[in-house]
């Protein structure tokens, strides 16, 4: 009876406004739901108000715009009142890295304390956020230790599988749903919640919830530095990443997604991710050093990529490269961990000039680039204009179907290093430059 009653209110609130949260946010509220997202950031929460995102992602503008609209979204700093107000609690707030890998939980920690000292009555509290294994249990001692009387909750992990530049399709398309509960009534609200979108659901502990996130992450990580390494071997040889990653994608056991070659994986999710899983092996007692050796070949590609360059162009000091792509993959402004920023750091200091230039990212570029020897263009064209190299780190279609004719006119000396192995080399060869790229 009391279940039915919470699974009929669906007052949800998702704390955090980031990437996930808000997507998550106007997800459900499309999915016909009452949803208020909150944030502490006021300037954030009165930039959401007046329907200005905190960052670009395909489709989410027009998502939440329309579900402003219908009243099914609404956007407020008062956590402790949105507490108040609802039942089923997202949690999505930041767990950065520290120094060591671990990742820090203060702020879901802080925000199991308002939810303990502001819940009126049965609330389901959802952590979406990726954490560590084992973070369920300690929200729901937490909430334990600090909460007034003995008002009933529910803990319960459902991990967010979604990716930046795809994540409202993720959002309603997604492979599967994980659930992690300790209860039928936890369980039975979130599968009403997600009914809509008819995809597998899969049910376990949070533990078990906690530990298929870390474990997807990081084996897709390690897909992407197996390939990298694989890559190394086929430019001592002669051969084909690309032919090799077909190869062995056929087989259906293998698959050929996540087996592309290049500069490394960046973002905000695989390089934390795969650390915090190392730390957090280490921790409970077992040592993943498959995983430190990933994130090993990932740093490598970046150090390989600027060597590539220097084979090429001999001395750096004075060369006017231009860097295509400064986002960490295309469709996204995101910048975090981006390989592009080692690369050009890396380039700066042996004094080459850059013209850099991505379709999305170049304001938020301006944070992580050196204020020196980095000037930024307007275009592709205008980047590549009297340049010794191009350098491709990003593969937006911009550049894909760019005009590589005159990009050659345009450019001092005819040379491209793409780092993505995202153009036909053969076609690139005719037309009259010299290529690099990844093993092959
Ligand atoms: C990832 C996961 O895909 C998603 O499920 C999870 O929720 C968050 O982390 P995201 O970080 O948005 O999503 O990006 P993704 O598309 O997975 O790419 C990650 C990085 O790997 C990018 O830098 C990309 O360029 C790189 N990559 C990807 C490769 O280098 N090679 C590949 O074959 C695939």
């Amino acid at each position: 009876m009391a279940a039915d009653k919470a699974t009929k209110k669906k007052k949800i609130a998702v704390i955090g406004a980031g990437h996930v949260g808000l997507v998550t946010a106007a997800a459900f509220a499309e999915l016909g739901h009452s949803v208020t997202c909150v944030d502490n950031d006021k300037k954030k929460i009165v930039h959401l108000k007046k329907q200005i995102l905190p960052f670009f992602e395909p489709e989410l503008e027009e998502l939440v715009k329309k579900n402003i609209r219908k009243k099914k979204l609404s956007f407020s700093h008062n956590v402790g009142e949105s507490i108040r107000l609802c039942n089923i609690l997202f949690i999505a707030v930041g767990t950065p890295p520290q120094a060591d890998g671990a990742a820090d939980l203060s702020a879901v920690e802080n925000i199991a304390r308002l939810i303990a000292r502001n819940m009126k009555e049965y609330t389901l509290i959802v952590e979406k956020s990726t954490v560590p294994v084992q973070t369920g249990i300690k929200i729901k001692e937490t909430i334990m230790r600090y909460r007034r009387g003995d008002i009933p909750f529910d803990v319960a992990s459902n991990p967010e599988f979604l990716r930046e530049g795809k994540a409202v399709y993720d959002c309603f398309y997604p492979a599967r749903i994980v659930i992690g509960v300790e209860t039928e009534r936890a369980e039975k609200i979130l599968k009403d919640l997600y009914a809509p979108l008819k995809v597998p659901i899969i049910t376990t502990d949070m533990n078990t919830a906690e530990i298929i996130k870390h474990a997807s992450n990081s084996f897709l990580a390690t897909k992407i530095s197996f390939i990298n390494a694989v890559s190394r071997i086929c430019d001592l040889t002669g051969a084909d990443v690309k032919k090799v990653a077909q190869g062995m994608g056929l087989d259906p056991r293998i698959g050929r997604e996540f087996l592309d070659a290049g500069v490394g994986y960046g973002g905000f999710c695989f390089p934390k991710d795969v650390e915090a899983f190392s730390y957090i092996s280490k921790k409970v007692g077992y040592e993943f050093r498959l995983l430190d050796e990933v994130k090993k070949i990932n740093d490598d590609q970046r150090r390989y990529f600027v060597e590539k360059i220097r084979e090429h162009l001999w001395v750096l000091k004075d060369k006017k490269i231009a860097v295509l792509g400064l986002a960490f993959k295309p469709d996204t402004d995101d910048m975090r961990f981006a390989p592009s920023i080692e690369i050009i750091h890396s380039l700066v200091s042996c004094n080459a000039r850059l013209r850099v230039y991505d379709p999305q990212a170049m304001n938020e570029a301006k944070q992580f680039l050196p204020k020196r020897g980095v000037r930024y263009a307007e275009t592709l064209y205008e980047a590549v204009r009297g340049c010794d190299c191009a350098c491709f780190l990003t593969q937006w279609q911009e550049f894909v179907s760019a005009d590589f004719k005159k990009i050659k006119t345009l450019m001092k000396l005819p040379l491209i290093i793409d780092g993505r192995n995202m153009f036909d080399k053969k076609e690139l060869i005719r037309i009259g430059f010299t290529y690099a790229s990844i093993g092959r």
